[in-house]
């Protein structure tokens, strides 16, 4: 994620959550070195890599302490959920934390997101404890949910 992404990426997280981060976050977290913010992109101009007017269609944000990382964040352009960007940004998000050293990579998610606890359970996570009240607007209990990145056969 660069400064230059900020403007979609703030529209994708405030049509995807009902308490979402201030452009002040995402720009804290780019600046630290134990964090990193992945951008899932319509195409790609460059044969470089870098990527010249692309649009950001989905996003995940990671950090890292010890060898724990923490998916922070995650989200995909709600006209575009559906065709396996968030798929492709959850498995980026687990190769970039086992690349980092991270033995496990744990997750918060709100209890009625039926979707994204799917789309977790089917890639290995398993529910490991609940935050009571955790989220509001609606307030609601988080749902902990851990990958053990050394047993992960995929
Ligand atoms: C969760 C989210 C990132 C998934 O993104 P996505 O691009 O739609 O994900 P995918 O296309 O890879 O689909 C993942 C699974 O969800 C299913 N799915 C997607 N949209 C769905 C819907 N509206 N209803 C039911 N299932 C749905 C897909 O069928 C897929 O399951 P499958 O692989 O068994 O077919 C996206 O729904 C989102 O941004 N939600 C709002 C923000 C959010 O809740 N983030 C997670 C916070 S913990």
């Amino acid at each position: 994620m660069r400064p230059a992404d900020l403007a979609d990426v703030m529209r994708i997280e405030r049509q995807s959550f009902t308490m979402p981060w201030q452009e002040t976050t995402f720009r804290a977290l780019m600046r630290r070195p134990s964090a990193a913010l992945l951008t899932a992109v319509s195409s790609v101009r460059d044969p470089g890599g870098e990527y010249d007017g692309g649009e950001v269609v989905g996003f995940a944000v990671l950090w890292f302490a010890a060898d724990e990382a923490e998916l922070g964040d995650l989200a995909v352009d709600p006209d575009r959920r559906g065709r396996g960007i968030g798929t492709r940004l959850l498995e980026g998000s687990i190769e970039l934390a086992r690349n980092r050293g991270a033995h496990t990579l744990y997750l918060e998610v709100r209890e009625s997101n039926a979707v994204a606890r799917a789309l977790y359970l089917k890639r290995g996570f398993q529910v490991v404890g609940r935050r009571p009240g955790y989220y509001s607007e609606p307030r609601e209990d988080a749902c902990v949910m851990r990958l053990d990145l050394q047993n992960d056969a995929r």
